[in-house]
């Protein structure tokens, strides 16, 4: 039987448990989910690509049906690369429609392959970004509910030091 593999794309600087509710419920209707870290985005990250995919590997460890994964360059050609043209992202707010559907035709004209196939995130993470979590860490909150123990231990390690 042909499995159905997506690639969920991002920067995951760091991962939130929003990104988990939908890598972990795609898993629903995806056989595997390739977790991938960009190395090239428009933000400034503050976690290395090899960190941010090292907390991933963490929290998924043991679940066969995630690889975590890095790529460099344009994800188009990283789709091309592991022969998988379906791209899954979350969806969360009005504000992320207007980006999320400037990239899916983006990529689409680039490699018309590729579909963008989009899961709406659970409400209690419908305000919940990386930026804002930094932001909560840095200032002395606590991630409970919002990020995993591995992120949060290594968040104020490098928010607090
Ligand atoms: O988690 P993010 O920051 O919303 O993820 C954005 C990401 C990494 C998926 C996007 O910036 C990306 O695909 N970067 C690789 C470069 C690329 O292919 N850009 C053209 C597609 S818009």
């Amino acid at each position: 039987m042909m499995k159905r593999i997506a690639i969920c794309a991002g920067s995951f600087d760091p991962p939130t448990d929003g990104h988990i509710n939908i890598i972990q419920r795609s898993l629903g209707i995806f056989d595997k989910v390739i977790v991938a870290v960009a190395v090239n985005m428009s933000k400034q990250p503050i976690f290395s690509p090899e960190d941010r995919a090292a907390m991933l590997k963490g929290i998924f460890q043991g679940n066969e049906h995630v690889e975590v994964d890095v790529f460099e360059g344009l994800l188009m050609d990283y789709a091309r690369k592991r022969g998988v043209f379906t791209l899954l992202r979350g969806i969360r707010t009005m504000g992320d429609y207007e980006y999320e559907s400037q990239m899916a035709l983006a990529n689409k004209t680039l490699e018309p392959k590729l579909e963008t196939i989009y899961m709406f995130t659970e409400g209690k993470y419908a305000h919940l970004s990386s930026s804002i979590i930094k932001e909560i860490i840095a200032f002395g909150g606590e991630g409970k509910g919002m990020i995993h123990p591995i992120v949060e231990r290594k968040l104020k390690e490098k928010l607090r030091t």
